[in-house]
């Protein structure tokens, strides 16, 4: 069994995660990864972004209270079906804010917050630029570059080139995080 560098309880859920929706829980894994390179252009100190990955394996958790086939619905969703998705970010945190635990709590921010934008133009809370708590911000721009990267039932998954000109050329919150893209310049193409 190979070892992973999380607590055994969020371990436990993310494998639950992975049994009803692998997509999502691929999709986390991989954000994972890209962390380390936005945090590291950030001067985030590598203790504090190995922390902010360890918080992000779940940040989409709050999707196991949607349905299933509207997470996978290949056709384009309708505004309530859009609404209900948005739904995830209160779900996750409602999951993951049960005590005091330091790593919950971290994890239970980063599920609430990571689609704001620095614009305010995100959600749930529209909170805009330094009121985003910066693990939020880290991950929304890793959790956006992964998104652009891969295919969708509308459009073929951007290049790392494409994907990275994105958040500069395009501030719709529906492609792309409104945020100045200095942390995401720290983004390599994942081997
Ligand atoms: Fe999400």
């Amino acid at each position: 069994m190979a070892h992973e560098p999380f607590p055994v309880g969020l371990t436990c859920l993310s494998r639950a995660e992975s049994f009803r929706d692998p997509g999502t829980n691929l999709h986390e894994r991989r954000v994972i990864l890209l962390i380390e390179m936005v945090a590291n252009r950030l001067g985030i100190p590598p203790e504090i972004s190995y922390r902010i990955g360890q918080a992000s394996l779940l940040h989409d958790i709050g999707k196991i209270a949607v349905p299933v086939d509207l997470l996978q619905k290949s056709t384009p969703l309708t505004a309530e079906e859009s609404a209900l998705i948005r739904t995830h970010c209160r779900r996750g945190y409602d999951i993951l804010h049960w005590n005091a635990d330091a790593l919950l709590q971290l994890a239970s921010e980063i599920a609430l917050h990571h689609h704001e934008r620095h614009d305010g133009t995100g959600y749930p809370d529209g909170i805009a630029g330094d009121d985003i708590p910066l693990p939020c911000r880290v991950v929304s721009v890793c959790d956006a570059y992964d998104a652009l990267r891969q295919d969708r039932p509308y459009r073929r998954g951007l290049s790392h080139e494409q994907a990275m000109n994105v958040p500069v050329a395009r501030r719709r919150a529906d492609v792309a995080p409104a945020f100045r893209p200095r942390g995401a310049l720290g983004i390599r193409e994942p081997q």
